[in-house]
């Protein structure tokens, strides 16, 4: 069975559509559990905003960089967090991240989870060659689903503000230098200037959009299925 991993990074707790001040992406994160619902997956939930991982510095670096059998109890201590983290990602199919725009940005706990699965020899190894030197991403066959939501508009390709878009466009590289080529997105952008009538037109297309992904997820299964 497919395992879907949902990350959530909103600061806010609640859903956006239900309360004022709620969240968008935890709401498409919400709508395609719900679609996703007797469609075969399993589904495992980690909230960054509410568990914020570690954040990684000399220690954590020079630990990961440290060969696996040459490591100090404590060097294999400081890399606890991160391995649990990393061995969910891999035993992961799909991986959806719910990706805030703050600051133009993403927010500082989901680049902290970010910081602690990037890791030499577990998701990315580097060529023989010395120089150039080239990195090998090790998430292969994984889809990764970004749920993006931002407050103004024309932050996607072709926009207006698409040079601003430090969010879901970083999160997209990070994964791609990863090894991963399925992607899937769901945007909601202008969540705080456009009009409600906008607004509702925007959410619509969202739902029919979570709706597809949902499919997408499972006829891709489906077909790993039949050619192992
Ligand atoms: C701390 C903070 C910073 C934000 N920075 C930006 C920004 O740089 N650009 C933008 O268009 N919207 C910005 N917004 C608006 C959010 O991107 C928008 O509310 C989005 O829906 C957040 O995702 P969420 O609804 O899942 O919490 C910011 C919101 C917050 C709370």
């Amino acid at each position: 069975m497919p395992q879907v991993l949902i990350i959530h990074s909103s600061a806010q707790i609640g859903e956006s559509r239900k309360e004022n001040q709620g969240s968008y992406t935890r709401q498409m994160a919400r709508l395609l559990k719900d679609s996703l619902k007797g469609r075969g997956v399993r589904l495992v939930e980690r909230d960054v905003a509410a568990h914020p991982p570690g954040m990684i510095d000399a220690s954590f670096i020079n630990a990961s960089r440290t060969p696996e059998n040459q490591r100090t109890p404590e060097q294999i201590e400081r890399l606890r967090e991160s391995d649990a983290l990393v061995d969910e990602v891999l035993r992961s199919d799909v991986i959806v991240v719910g990706c805030p725009l703050y600051n133009f940005g993403i927010p500082a706990p989901l680049k902290a989870w970010i910081d602690n699965i990037v890791r030499l020899g577990r998701t990315f190894t580097m060529g023989e060659q010395r120089k150039p030197r080239v990195i090998y991403g090790l998430l292969h066959n994984k889809m990764v689903v970004i749920l993006a939501s931002t407050g103004c508009s024309g932050y996607q390709p072709g926009g207006c503000r698409e040079e601003l878009n430090h969010g879901d466009k970083a999160v997209r590289a990070v994964f791609e230098n990863l090894g991963v080529h399925a992607f899937e997105y769901v945007v909601m952008e202008g969540v705080c200037e456009d009009a409600p009538e906008e607004i509702e037109a925007k959410w619509t297309r969202s739902r029919l959009k979570i709706d597809e992904v949902a499919r997408r997820i499972q006829t891709r299964w489906r077909n790993r299925h039949c050619i192992n």
